[in-house]
């Protein structure tokens, strides 16, 4: 690609979307955040009442579906046919059914070309599971962000809090583990790192710190 391409993927509540979205602003890129994508999908099944065991309605019903992101102070907003669910899309129910969504071939395809379609035309920061490995199998940074289970955990009980939602730390803990294994072990693109990404462990390193590793690392390459 004649555009800069980075990839950032790992397991959830690592930090992808954090640092990617700095990482992006700083640059000057646009960011992509490839899970909302999964999740706006996944809340539109459920609001439909589309099986996710039969998915062919699910899919047919796809091509009615225009995703679109913008941002509004800085923050960005994600709309499904114009209509602002950004925080929808991170309520507990989308959270707990979005991995099954994410393993639907059909689904998996249309999105991907989408991702792709998004990265054509711009530099880009794009988060996510198989953004390594499948949508930008050519990009000129991989990073591979991990951290422990139990710092993750924690991070997401933080930003639960400061949301009004209530969940436990061990049922977030559960919720982030399954959630890991059921990615992990899909048939469809299942999230494992690149051979060519480089690993960031992010447990006991800022945000700032993490941003900085990566930083370094792409001016590297650019
Ligand atoms: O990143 P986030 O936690 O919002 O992603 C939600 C879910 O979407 C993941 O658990 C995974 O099942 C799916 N996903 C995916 N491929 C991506 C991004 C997200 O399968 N590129």
């Amino acid at each position: 690609s004649k555009y800069v391409q980075v990839a950032i993927d790992g397991p959830a509540s690592a930090g992808k979307s954090t640092v990617a979205k700095i990482l992006a602003k700083k640059m000057g890129y646009i960011y992509c955040d490839t899970g909302a994508m999964y999740r706006v999908v996944t809340l539109f099944a459920l609001e439909n009442n589309l099986s996710l065991d039969q998915p062919s309605e699910l899919v047919k019903e796809l091509d009615n579906l225009v995703m679109t992101f913008d941002y509004v102070d800085g923050l960005q907003h994600v709309y499904a046919n114009g209509i602002d669910v950004t925080n929808d899309i991170r309520m507990p129910d989308v959270t707990n059914h979005v991995s099954k969504v994410a393993a639907i071939k059909e689904i998996r395809e249309e999105l991907v070309n989408r991702q792709k379609a998004i990265s054509n035309s711009q530099n880009i920061v794009m988060d996510g599971r198989d953004i390594g490995t499948v949508v930008l199998p050519n990009a000129d940074l991989k990073i591979f962000l991990v951290a422990s289970v139990k710092e993750r955990a924690e991070r997401r009980y933080k930003e639960n809090i400061e949301k009004g939602i209530m969940t436990s730390l061990d049922e977030l803990q559960k919720e982030i583990e399954d959630r890991d294994y059921y990615d992990s072990h899909r048939k469809e693109s299942p999230l494992v790192q690149a051979s060519d990404a480089i690993k960031v462990d992010t447990t006991g390193l800022s945000i700032e710190e993490v941003v900085n590793v990566i930083e370094n690392e792409l001016k590297k390459v650019i």
